[in-house]
């Protein structure tokens, strides 16, 4: 290589450096290092040691037992749920003991547990699914856009906060805000469960698909909505009605006739148990 292009190499080189300095905003060219002190010449190895590294390496758990591991996390925290919900004496009791447990992967990301809102002695509990951004936010269920179309359904039947009580099947904001999965529900199981038998509602309305399924077992609220099933409550049933989740309904707005039919049925039914 010539000279002159050797030097237009160099300031081409030069030049990139700098303007890379300059976007990064980097004013002081780098202070070029500290010679470095000389190391000591390495020790001679020690045969006791060599010796050791002759044993083989001891193998990491293996996929099956990791998994194995996690099974058996995953049993104790449902475990350690089923003892605290199922022991806690009163509603009150049941909110302290929801709002200290730490749910692992299903809490991780909520602010705070999310647990009811409305009179839990009015007879109806409206059960939806779980929180989102905005009840994560503002620590009560359903106040989102779900949530206020929510208020509408209850008022049009002549519910408010005083005459109905309002809750989920979890208690906790799933990560990102996706639906709760299959372990998440199991472990939400015992603190609905215990909440439905503390409130002791009269008429439950399960609000969407998984409150339907969770609580009854049956799947399909397109086919189900607007039929009374049972809420299996130890020795009593409470009649449960499956209704359009109102998120559902703000994509189909078309439904709201169906919804408008169901909620009159709620209504009856409520004005019977009276
Ligand atoms: N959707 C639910 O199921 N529950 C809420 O609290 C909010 C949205």
């Amino acid at each position: 290589m010539s000279a002159p292009a050797q030097s237009f190499g160099l300031r081409a080189a030069l030049t990139s450096a700098l303007q890379w300095w300059d976007d990064a905003g980097i004013d002081t060219p780098p202070v070029p290092p500290a010679p470095r002190a000389r190391r000591a010449p390495p020790k001679p190895l020690d045969p006791a040691k060599l010796a050791l590294s002759k044993q083989p390496l001891k193998a990491g758990p293996s996929a099956a037992q990791v998994s194995a591991a996690a099974d058996a996390d995953r049993e104790k925290l449902l475990a350690a749920a089923k003892a605290v919900a199922g022991s806690a004496p009163t509603l009150e009791a049941l909110y302290k003991v929801i709002t200290d447990f730490d749910a692992a992967d299903l809490s991780v990301n909520a602010r705070a547990a999310v647990i009811a809102r409305g009179n839990a002695g009015s007879g109806v509990m409206f059960i939806g699914e779980a929180p989102g951004k905005d009840e994560d936010m503002a620590g009560k269920p359903f106040v989102g856009k779900a949530g206020q179309l929510l208020d509408r359904m209850l008022a049009a039947i002549g519910l408010d906060e005083q005459s109905a009580y309002i809750t989920n099947v979890c208690n906790w904001r799933p990560v990102n805000g996706r639906a709760p999965g299959e372990d998440e529900l199991a472990l939400a199981r015992p603190f609905i469960t215990r909440h439905i038998e503390l409130a002791a509602p009269k008429v439950i309305v399960l609000v969407g698909g998984t409150s339907l399924e969770v609580l009854t077992g049956q799947k399909g609220i397109t086919k189900l909505r607007g039929q009374w099933q049972d809420y299996n409550a130890g020795e009593a049933a409470i009649p449960a009605m499956p209704l359009y989740h109102p998120a559902f309904l703000l994509r189909r707005p078309e439904l709201k006739a169906e919804a408008w039919r169901d909620l009159l049925a709620i209504k009856a039914r409520i004005e019977g148990a009276e």
